[in-house]
């Protein structure tokens, strides 16, 4: 099999067997890839997560509005402050602002200002990536203009009909779609993904899926296996859930995206890690080249659970630094301190 130009039906055979060493060959190949195409260091982005409100109500998710059980928070100015402040000391590069869904003014001007203080505390050293949902054209302008230069908004599955299975009437994939060229058009660096293992969901469907990455033509990719959260309605539709044939998927996933799109970044997420303690590990060997480390204040984070089981609730960031350090130097890699690690397949344009 020539890894280097996969067809459907190879991919097929890669996502569906259970040769050992078909599949080591194939983990070995995706490796090769990513140090050819971005090199064995890691990028970190320091995730920054500053509010679970939400107006959406994804069947999926934790945090959705529904979701009486949750306790609301949005981050003082100050914490936020404080947190990227950090990132930038500890020579992150980048850092990731990532919120429940809110499209109303005051929102959008708080996020604004908060990107024009962050740019100017860290003198413009800090790249800042968003993920903060579907917003207007000019929404996304104003925050491109106040100093954000990244933004990731998933799509979830690239099969519009399975798609409308996991959200409510309120939610168009045409929708979806209309965002991400906008975020391009805008001058962003515009990273998708999909949830892998969702109920539903077939191998046709993740080939898909990779197919849909390459005609978009995105920088970035930031998937990760789909965990059930109690409190959802898609958590009554999961029947069987098995971590580990859940993790195999999605690492079979991020070899195969990572030998399909080769130039790309690709997120170890912190997903994989709630399936086995050292996933993201593993996903950077499978072909991932990112990590976005959570540095959101530890009081938070009980209230930041889109899925069960979300590892390193009690470890505040300087614990989770020193031992991602080591985690990362165990499997023969290095952290790409103080760059922003912007994605090859972007720059090249
Ligand atoms: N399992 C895995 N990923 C989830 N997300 C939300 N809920 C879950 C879940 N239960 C992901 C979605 C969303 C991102 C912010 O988090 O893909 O885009
Ligand atoms: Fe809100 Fe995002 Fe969760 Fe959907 S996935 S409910 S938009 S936080």
């Amino acid at each position: 099999m020539n890894f280097n130009s996969l067809q459907r039906e190879e991919m097929r055979q890669l996502f569906l067997t259970q040769d050992k060493n078909l599949l080591e060959r194939m983990f070995t190949a995706a490796y090769d890839v990513k140090k050819q195409y971005v090199g064995t260091k890691v990028y970190f982005r320091g995730i920054i997560e500053f509010s679970n409100i939400c107006q959406k109500n994804c069947f999926y998710c934790g945090i959705r509005k529904d979701n009486k059980a949750v306790k609301r928070y949005l981050m003082p100015l100050e914490e936020i402050l404080e947190a990227a402040a950090w990132a930038d000391e500890q020579n992150y590069g980048s850092v990731v602002l990532q919120s429940g869904e809110r499209t109303d003014e005051e929102f959008i001007s708080y996020v604004e200002n908060a990107l024009r203080k962050i740019k100017e505390l860290s003198c413009e050293r800090l790249g800042i990536t968003l993920s903060l949902g579907e917003q207007t054209k000019e929404t996304y302008e104003r925050w491109f203009k106040a100093g954000a230069h990244r933004y990731l908004l998933r799509i979830e599955t690239s099969n519009a009909e399975l798609y409308r299975t996991l959200h409510p009437e309120d939610h168009s994939f045409p929708e979806r779609l209309r965002a991400l060229a906008n975020l391009k058009e805008t001058g962003y660096q515009v990273g998708t993904g999909v949830m892998i293992g969702l109920p539903g969901q077939t191998t046709d469907d993740l080939i898909n899926d990779i197919l849909f990455f390459k005609e978009a033509d995105v920088a970035m990719l930031g998937m990760g296996p789909y965990l059930p959260h109690h409190d959802t309605p898609l958590k009554k539709r999961t029947a069987n859930f098995d971590a580990e044939k859940q993790l195999d998927l999605a690492l079979r996933m991020i070899a195969l995206c990572r030998l399909y799109l080769k130039d790309v970044n690709i997120a170890s997420t912190t997903a994989l890690q709630a399936l086995k303690h050292n996933g993201r590990e593993i996903g950077l060997q499978a072909g991932a080249n990112i990590i976005m480390p959570v540095i959101t204040a530890v009081k938070y984070r009980e209230d930041y659970l889109l899925y069960d089981n979300k590892p390193c609730l009690d470890e505040n960031a300087s614990v989770c630094r020193t031992c991602l350090e080591g985690r990362i130097k165990s499997i023969g890699e290095m952290v790409g301190y103080g760059e922003w690690g912007d994605s090859p397949h972007f720059l090249k344009k």
